[in-house]
């Protein structure tokens, strides 16, 4: 079995507003960094910032534009390169690794979607998220057709699984072209889902979501969060903040310049000048 495969199993709750009982990791940190610096050719775009995320929990990033926040999310996905700095995930040092081994060991983040999700079906995107790990190639048809098939098997109900949690089943066989911004969005995401991540980095999510949508994609987030998948999210828009995190972390020119919930860094008074300045 693969890394990703031994990860937490992401059972979905049936219950959308969370009065059912929560996993057993709920509240360990997941993913811890330390002191992460990110250089653009001597300029700190990022300088020292640390975080601890646990499962179950969703992690707001806020800050004015230029502040670093993507570059930050970058770091911890691995795309770009740390100049210092210490990333772990689980209790293992990330650091050094790649993008795709960061996440082999669970670590998910979402992307653009392609010109080859627009000629795919919403299920066939979603089955072909999860072949990254399955070996379903080949040569692993000829050489274990049993198990091969067995995986597929596996894929396909995880697929309708996630389709169901996100209420997205009438549109499985609609090409992913066909979709709205909002719905491409939830896709991303349930792509994410297919390989069972513990954490979810997300920059800006909510962008080309129709804001009628933005509460529905609050609420399957807070969803997925609960059940145990720990959230780290830039945003800009502060209502979407506000009902989607449980801790925000605020950054600007690089650093962390206040932590806490939602309301308490809105009353930060360095956190509104930074905003004004
Ligand atoms: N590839 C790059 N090369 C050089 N400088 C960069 C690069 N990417 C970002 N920067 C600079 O690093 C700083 C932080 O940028 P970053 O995109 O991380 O900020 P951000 O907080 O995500 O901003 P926004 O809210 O506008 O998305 C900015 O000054 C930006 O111009
Ligand atoms: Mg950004």
């Amino acid at each position: 079995m693969s890394a990703a495969g031994q990860g937490q199993n992401l059972t979905f709750a049936t219950d959308r507003e969370g009065t059912s009982a929560k996993p057993e990791n709920q509240g360990q940190p997941v993913l811890v960094a330390k002191d992460v610096v990110v250089d653009y050719g001597g300029v700190h775009a990022v300088n020292r910032v640390s975080l601890s995320v646990a499962a179950g929990e969703v992690l707001g990033i806020i800050g004015p534009n230029g502040a670093g926040k993507s570059s930050f999310l970058a770091a911890l996905g691995g795309q770009v390169r740390r100049a210092s700095g210490t990333i772990s995930l689980d209790g293992h040092e990330v650091s050094g690794l790649l993008p795709h081994q960061r996440a082999r060991l669970g670590l998910a983040r979402t992307f653009q979607t392609t010109s080859e999700f627009s000629r795919m079906t919403v299920f066939e995107n979603l089955v072909t998220a999860a072949e990254g790990d399955t070996g379903s190639s080949l040569k692993a048809v000829v050489l274990h057709p049993r198990r091969t098939a067995q995986r597929e098997q596996e894929l396909v109900s995880h697929a309708w699984e996630v389709l169901e949690r996100f209420e997205m089943t009438q549109v499985a066989n609609l090409y992913g072209g066909e979709l709205s911004g909002g719905q491409r969005r939830l896709v991303e995401i349930m792509r994410c889902l297919m390989r069972r991540p513990k954490v979810l980095l997300l920059d800006e999510p909510m962008v080309g979501v129709a804001p009628h949508l933005t509460g529905k994609l609050i609420s399957d987030l807070r969803g997925i969060s609960r059940d145990g998948l720990a959230i780290v999210v830039v945003e800009h828009a502060m209502e979407v903040v506000r009902k989607l995190c449980d801790r925000v972390m605020v950054m600007a020119f690089g650093e962390v310049i206040a932590s806490g919930t939602f309301e308490e860094v809105a009353q930060d008074a360095t956190v509104q000048s930074a905003y004004l300045s």
